[in-house]
């Protein structure tokens, strides 16, 4: 854990930070607090707090819950906590990521009652110019959520191979162009900024895919933003650790935004309602394996229309929720 600290490695709310303007609209907040409503007391944690949008309503429609959020993004982390000043008696930020999850929650002493994990980037990051993750803005290729990290975009885009590029740009944005978007990278390095970036996979596409409407190179900037935070190592543990700290009857709700995000926390949903087996093959059970959970929506829930017409960057969300079973349900 990083960033200004207290001794426990947390960001009290109320420390004397320079404000700042966070833009982000929190995404199917609806389905988030409906999902919550039966949750009157105890600890939440708010994995991906960004700037604070779900955070804040989740301790607006309980006065006896508790949030600790976490963000790798200093700057979510700052602007966070200015917007929970009003709360702070109840609440904590930590700048940290959310593979030291674990370690975060059990330095609470309250049960955990609620989860949220609101995967991907916030529209903050996308929005600030010089931070590389748009298109849309002529900068250096960096990328990184937490800028303390070593890895940034300018080194996958400049010394991964073209094999690596072209894996990457399939398995993070299901990119149907990998392989002439890889080429083009490679023969035309060193590439130094977003916009000669976005300009070469404009021109490395079919004619038609141009005319498309959406830029072409969103993909691919999906797809190295997704590389250079290692995002889809971090989740399948990170979630599995918050389930197993779940009270029973408590709920974790994830909101993803793009098939591989998707296809991992169904997977992890789906194990901990099914209760599979972890032992290897090849040796007896051992592990007792039990469902832990139940899913609360069988299906996927997509945002409604409203919410896309008032919010576009919600179009891809996809909101997916379980409970922890109880021993009795067992
Ligand atoms: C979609 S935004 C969250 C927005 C937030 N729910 C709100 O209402 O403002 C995602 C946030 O998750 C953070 N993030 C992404 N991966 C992370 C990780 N592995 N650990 C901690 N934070 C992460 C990003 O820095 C970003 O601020």
């Amino acid at each position: 854990m990083t960033g200004n600290n207290d001794g426990s490695g947390s960001l009290r709310i109320g420390e004397d930070e320079v404000s700042q303007t966070y833009e982000h609209a929190p995404v199917m907040l609806k389905e988030v607090l409906e999902t919550f409503e039966p949750l009157k007391e105890g600890l939440f944690v708010d994995a991906t707090v960004g700037g604070g949008g779900h955070a804040h309503a989740i301790l607006e429609q309980g006065p006896n819950r508790f949030l600790i959020g976490l963000d790798r993004d200093p700057n979510a982390v700052q602007a966070t906590k200015e917007r929970l000043r009003q709360l702070a008696e109840r609440a904590k930020v930590v700048h940290a990521s959310f593979d030291q999850i674990a370690s975060v929650i059990d330095s609470e002493s309250r049960e955990l009652t609620g989860a949220i994990f609101d995967l991907g980037v916030s529209s903050h990051q996308l929005d600030t110019p010089d931070r590389g993750f748009s298109h849309r803005h002529d900068a250096p290729l960096d990328m990184r959520m937490d800028p303390n990290q070593d890895l940034n975009a300018s080194t996958v885009v400049n010394t991964y191979t073209e094999d690596e590029l072209a894996w990457l740009l399939r398995t993070n944005a299901d990119e149907r162009f990998a392989r002439r978007i890889a080429k083009s990278i490679a023969t035309h390095r060193p590439i130094r900024s977003t916009t000669e970036l976005a300009e070469l996979v404009r021109e490395a596409v079919p004619a038609a895919a141009r005319r498309t409407g959406k830029h072409p190179a969103r993909r691919t900037f999906q797809a190295i933003r997704i590389a250079v935070n290692d995002e889809l190592e971090q989740i399948e543990l990170a979630l599995k650790q918050t389930i197993e700290r779940l009270t029973p009857g408590g709920r974790i709700v994830v909101l993803s935004y793009h098939s591989g995000e998707d296809k991992i926390v169904k997977q992890v949903l789906r194990e901990a309602a099914d209760g599979v087996c972890e032992c290897p093959s090849t040796l007896p059970c051992i592990c007792d394996s039990e469902p832990n959970v139940k899913l609360l929506r069988r299906k996927v829930v997509r945002p409604t229309t409203e919410e896309i017409e008032a919010n576009p960057r919600a179009a891809s969300a996809r909101f997916r929720a379980a409970e922890r079973l109880s021993v009795s349900e067992l």
